[in-house]
């Protein structure tokens, strides 16, 4: 069944905000996945990373994404790397309508430009930021693009975005 809506995409395009938004419009429940896999390891995602490494984080990613795909009716903002595995992308499939969101390159810089919460980014000079983000965009791109709809997040603001998903949705009926 498909209950869910999906936001994936690339850190820094607003799965946060507009997953938000469109919760409160729907007034379905918003689940983030980092939220939960903090919630299930009791520490930051920085701290996962450092202490036990990316596999083991992708682990209890895909183990919190099982969990989500069972309940229904929520809006679930994805961390940015979750299309990573071809299962992820299945489940959220099965389970729901999947969105995705991008933004260009030098906008999402600008967005995480002081951010030290995303390991796969902090430390980086504004330089090599903007160069490690476009090499990830264009490894997932291929990965990205499996959603349902694509929004071009750069310009708008959340509000306008959750309305416009809101309104590809409902002519849809992708729900039923
Ligand atoms: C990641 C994106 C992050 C978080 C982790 C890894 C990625 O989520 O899951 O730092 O691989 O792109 P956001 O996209 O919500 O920032």
């Amino acid at each position: 069944m498909k209950n869910n809506i999906y936001l994936i995409g690339f850190m820094g395009t607003g799965k946060t905000s507009i997953g938000k938004k469109l919760a409160e419009i729907l007034n379905w429940t918003f689940v983030d996945t980092d939220k939960e896999i903090e919630k299930m390891l009791q520490i930051s995602i920085s701290e996962i990373f450092d202490k036990y490494g990316e596999e083991e984080f992708r682990k209890t990613e895909s183990t919190v994404l099982a969990n989500i795909a069972n309940r229904r009716n929520l809006v679930v903002s994805t961390g940015g790397g979750i299309v990573l595995s071809y299962k992820n992308v299945e489940k959220m499939k099965e389970s729901g309508f999947i969105v995705t969101l991008i933004a260009r390159p030098e906008v999402i810089c600008e967005r995480l430009k002081s951010d030290k919460t995303r390991p796969l980014l902090a430390y980086l000079s504004d330089s090599e930021k903007l160069e490690e983000i476009k090499r990830l965009i264009f490894m997932r791109a291929g990965l990205y693009i499996k959603g349902d709809y694509i929004i071009d997040t750069s310009d708008i603001d959340p509000l306008s975005a959750a309305e416009n998903i809101i309104t590809f949705y409902n002519e849809n009926k992708i729900n039923n």
